[in-house]
Parts: structure tokens; sequence; C-alpha cells
């Protein structure tokens, strides 16, 4: 995140100069205050991150909290360097942080203006979140691993999956997740995967360096049964639909693989995984496609080298989400369906890539796409010196791997399959999916 706080700073001092040069202008319409303009945008957009206990280094949920960073707060719209929003199809996805042009306009006269109150009975309640800092609300379930783990100070990056057991005697239904690191400066990223057979428990007893869990690059080391969701810095609490539903198989174990970064210090790390759990039947289980391409050859030196991938699919579905993912030599990412009629529309389109923000973007409405359709994926890299994040100079050939160094070519794909009606074969849908 080096680069884009040098043109903060710079965004910053140019701004500060403007606000000295300008005396607050009577020629505006109204002047925007904190309470009609400026906390909707503020609660709505920035509050979920700018909170205590989540990842923001500090909280924006109150006027003083506001009123304390106006500045950086103006000058970091300006640029769109927040809020983290990295995709480009406005209207398709729900949740969306996009600031519209309005709104950093408002950000910046109300600053200029003194950043008044206005009257503070109109305001929108101060959002209110759980005091543990779950943004999902609170959670039925909470899991950790059986101990921290401890993260020496240098050396490559580490994979280390936790094997936590859950116990249920029966199946259950999972409306919401949220995956919590515990220490920001190291946790790379998070995947839960689901075990019924055992074997990560083996591999747990295999491993004897005193530390809880074990090491495994990529995969969880076993196949594994299903997936409970990720979390990559930006990532929101993922949430299912009316009617669908995560499946969490009975006695199943919840596998934690964290990938550490190391960032020079000797770190310590508790993760958690909150569950809700669905209290009513639910009719579809959510599903995960990959569309990904493992053939990668990125030579040196090349700007834009393209790769691509396709999935014809088998039946009708209904998409919920998508995580587009790439590492650091990741410029652009497109994706689109293309009905059996020949007509194409947008998945996600991801104009620039950050590697630093990932998560799942959840479309307002399922979409329908019917059995026959294409779905295709265009990425771009540049493996040059040209690109700040390249972590090669000079710039050398880069293939799949699971190094942050290495590259991927992978959209995650959520989806329900339009034929499956639990509810109407009561020998697979549990009964016990009321709390
Ligand atoms: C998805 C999480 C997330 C959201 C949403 C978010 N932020 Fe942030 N914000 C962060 C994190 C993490 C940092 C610290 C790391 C960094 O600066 O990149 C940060 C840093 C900042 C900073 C400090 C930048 C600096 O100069 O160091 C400002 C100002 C800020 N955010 C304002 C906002 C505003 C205003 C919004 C909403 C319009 C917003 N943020 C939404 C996560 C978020």
């Amino acid at each position: 995140m080096k680069q884009p706080f040098a043109t903060l700073a710079a965004v910053l001092a140019a701004s500060l100069l403007i606000s000295c040069l300008c005396v607050k202008s009577s020629a505006a319409p109204r002047t925007p205050t904190f309470a009609s303009d400026i906390a909707p945008i503020i609660y709505q957009n920035c509050a979920s991150c700018h909170h205590a206990g989540q990842v923001a280094p500090f909280s924006l949920t109150s006027y003083q909290d506001v009123e304390q960073h106006a500045q950086t707060i103006a000058a970091a719209t300006q640029i769109r360097y927040m809020p983290p929003w990295h995709v480009d199809n406005p209207g398709l996805f729900q949740n969306s942080r996009h600031l519209t042009a309005a709104q950093i306009t408002l950000l910046k006269e109300w600053v200029k203006a003194g950043c008044p109150r206005g009257n503070m009975k109109l305001a929108p309640a101060a959002p209110h979140y759980n005091k543990a800092g779950w943004i999902m609300g609170t959670p039925d379930a909470v899991y950790v691993p059986s101990r921290s783990y401890q993260l020496a100070a240098a050396g490559s990056d580490v994979y280390r999956c936790f094997v936590i057991h859950t116990n249920y005697p029966t199946d259950r239904w999972v409306k919401s997740v949220e995956i919590r690191p515990g220490n920001y400066h190291v946790v790379h990223h998070i995947i839960c995967y689901l075990d019924t057979s055992g074997a990560a428990r083996k591999l747990e007893a295999a491993t004897h360096d005193g530390q809880p869990g074990y090491i495994s690059f990529g995969g969880p080391g076993f196949p594994a049964k299903g997936m409970l969701g990720g979390w990559a810095p930006g990532t929101q609490p993922m949430t299912m639909p009316h009617n669908v539903g995560i499946l969490l198989p009975k006695g199943a174990d919840i596998v934690m693989q964290v990938h550490y970064h190391k960032d020079g210090k000797q770190e310590t790390d508790l993760s958690h995984v909150g569950l809700i759990f669905c209290k009513k039947p639910v009719d579809k289980k959510m599903l995960i496609m990959p569309l990904l391409q493992f053939n990668l050859n990125i030579p040196p030196n090349d700007p834009n080298y393209i790769a691509t991938a396709q999935l014809k699919v088998p039946a009708n579905v209904h998409l919920l989400s998508v995580f587009p993912h790439m590492h650091l030599l990741g410029h652009t990412m497109n994706v689109t369906c293309t009905l059996p009629s020949g007509k194409s529309f947008p998945l996600v389109t991801v104009p620039d890539w950050n590697f630093n923000w990932q998560g799942f973007y959840t479309y307002k409405k399922p979409l329908a796409v019917p059995a026959g359709s294409v779905l295709h994926l265009t990425a771009s890299y540049n493996n040059t010196e040209s690109n700040p994040f390249n972590p090669h100079n000079p710039p050398v050939m880069v293939h799949w791997g699971d190094q942050t160094t290495d590259e991927m070519c992978l959209c995650f794909i959520t989806f329900t399959v339009d034929q499956q009606h639990l509810l109407q074969n009561t020998a697979y849908a549990p009964g016990q999916n009321t709390k």
C-alpha cells in the first residue's frame, strides 16, 4: 500500500492549500451538514470497517470521529483510495461501497465549510455494532483454534491449517459467516474448509512442532467436503439469500487455513469464525464453482499477458456472488456470461486489480443463468518494472502457484441449482435447522 500513501499525501497537501485559500463560500446553494449529508454517507459506506475491533485504524461512528479525520477523509475519498471498492459494475452488487462524484463533492464541501453539524436531531442514528465487533450481528456460534499460533519474524509465507471440531450430531444450515483475523499485521487471507473424513485431524496429529494445526500450502491437504467462505482485507460477512443455506455437515471439522505473511517481528494470531444458523427450513444449498486457468506462463517484461478460462453451465442455476482472485501481477479481470441466445452480460469487471482488497461481491438479486450458458474469464497481467507491486526486480517468468510471488487466475462463483428443492425431500433437508 506504499503507492496510494504517497499519492494521498500529495493530494492532502494540495487540498489543505486550497482550503486555506478559500473563505467559506456563500455562493454555494446550501452548505452540507453532518446531520443531513455526511452522516448517511459515512455510516453506510465507511463505518463497517471503521469501528472498534475491525480492520481500519480508527472509528468513524460519531460526529467527533469524523470531524477529527475530516481532512484525510476528504483527501482519501477524492482520489478514491477510500472506501475500497475495486469493481466497475454500478448497480450489479449489493453493499456497494462505490461513492458517487456528488457524494465525494459533498464531503469536500463540508470539510471546506468547517464541518458544520447541522440539526443533529435529524441525523441518522449512529450505527451500532456488536460489542465484540462482529459486522453481521451476534453469532450463534464462534469457533477458534485450540490456541494461538506463534509466527516467526522472518522467512517465507506460512499456510497453517487449524482443525476446529464442531461436534454437531445433525447437519446444520448456515445463514451468515464472518471470519475475523486475530492479527491484521500478518494474516494475509483465510479460507475455511470443511472436513468430515477425519483427514485433517490425522494431519494435525502427525505434526510435532509444538504448535496448533499443520502446514499445508495451497489446498488443505485433503479433498474438502465444502467451504465456509474466506477472508481477505475488505471481505464482508457472507449472508445467504432467503431459502438458501451453507451446509455444515454433522460432525464436520472446520479447517481454518490461514496464510501468514511475516512482518519482521514475532507475532501471534488467534483468528475467529462466527456463524449464524438458518432459523427457517432451507430449500437450496449454496455451491461454489471455480472458474480458473492453471496454465500461466507470464514472461518477464510482458506488460499485458492475457489468460482466459471458460466454463459451460450444465444446469439452470442462479449465481449469488463472485470472488475474483489474482496475485501481484494481476491488472484486470473481466468475467462475463453468454446465454444460449448469444446475449452477453457482465458478471464482474475489475478495472485495476488491487491485491490488498479482496472479497465476495454479492449480486443484488441472484442472477438467473440457464443451462448451456458459457462463463468467460479474461485476465491481464503486468510483469514489468512499471507495475509497482511486482515482487521481482528484475521481472522473472511467473507461473501458477501458492506463494504471493506466484500468480493465480481464478474467480470463485457461488450459486444454487434451480432444480434442487430440499423442502420437498425431507430425507435430505435436516429437520433440525432451527436453532
Ligand atoms: C473495507 C474496509 C474499509 C472501508 C469500507 C473503509 N475503509 Fe477507510 N481504511 C480501511 C483500512 C484497513 C485503512 C488503513 C489502511 C490503509 O490506509 O490503507 C483505512 C484508512 C482510512 C483512512 C486513512 C488514510 C491515511 O491517510 O492513512 C481514511 C481517511 C479512511 N480510511 C477513510 C474512509 C472513509 C471516508 C470511508 C468511507 C467513505 C472508508 N474509509 C471506508 C478500511 C476501510
